[in-house]
């Protein structure tokens, strides 16, 4: 619950895809490990699996898809559907297109990116920190959950973060299974996080389990 606030938090999760991470909070608040309720799913894809996901747990699943708008007209349609669930925290949750002001001046907003603070911003985070292992360029990779207060891609202010390292033998999906379930770990803990202590940034790594 945010302080001052006597119910719990609400969120509002943007997904593009298959809403594991979503589905990470959906069990995290079942299991009364997180203190908050989902007031609204919302995608940029009618087909996307999150949409399903927020169905089958009851919750509202909005699909808003981009017909043609400049970014600006679309921002506006998506930030008028999200105020009227009143959502405390926006989730950006695999939501795969860059928010303009018109949508980011409403809300607070928070993004998952499958990389490091500073690291492999973009899409196919994942696919080229592997392809960096490869070339014996890094030797781990991380996940990391940051404020939005800007159009900047996977940058602002750093909530949480873990490091996930390369083990040997590691293929594309022994290490995409644990950085996936590294970051339902992590975006679990950064809310839980930031409704204790709204305004919460971190620069250090937090505590891997
Ligand atoms: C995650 O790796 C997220 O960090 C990235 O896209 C993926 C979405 O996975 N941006 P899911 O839709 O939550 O399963």
């Amino acid at each position: 619950m945010i302080e001052g606030l006597s119910r719990p938090s609400r969120l509002a999760v943007l997904v593009s895809g298959n809403g594991s991470n979503l589905q990470a909070l959906i069990d995290a608040i079942s299991t009364r490990r997180l203190k908050a309720e989902i007031a609204v799913v919302v995608s940029n894809r009618a087909d996307a699996g999150g949409l399903d996901r927020a169905r089958q747990a009851g919750l509202p699943a909005l699909a808003l898809e981009v017909d043609g708008d400049v970014r600006s007209v679309y921002d506006h349609r998506l930030a008028q559907a999200v105020a009227g669930y009143e959502p405390d925290i926006v989730v950006l949750a695999g939501w795969m297109r860059i928010l303009t002001l018109v949508f980011l001046g409403r809300f607070r907003v928070l993004n998952l990116h499958p990389a490091k603070p500073g690291c492999f911003p973009g899409t196919h985070a994942i696919e080229r920190a592997f392809e960096a292992w490869r070339q014996g360029e890094v030797s781990e990779s991380g996940a990391m959950v940051h404020w939005v207060p800007d159009e900047g891609v996977d940058s602002g202010p750093v909530i949480a973060w873990s490091s996930v390292p390369f083990e040997a033998g590691d293929t594309l999906e022994t290490f995409e299974e644990r950085m996936h379930r590294t970051e339902h770990r992590l975006l679990v803990e950064a809310i839980a996080a930031v409704i204790e202590e709204p305004q919460l940034s971190l620069t250090q790594e937090t505590s891997s389990p």
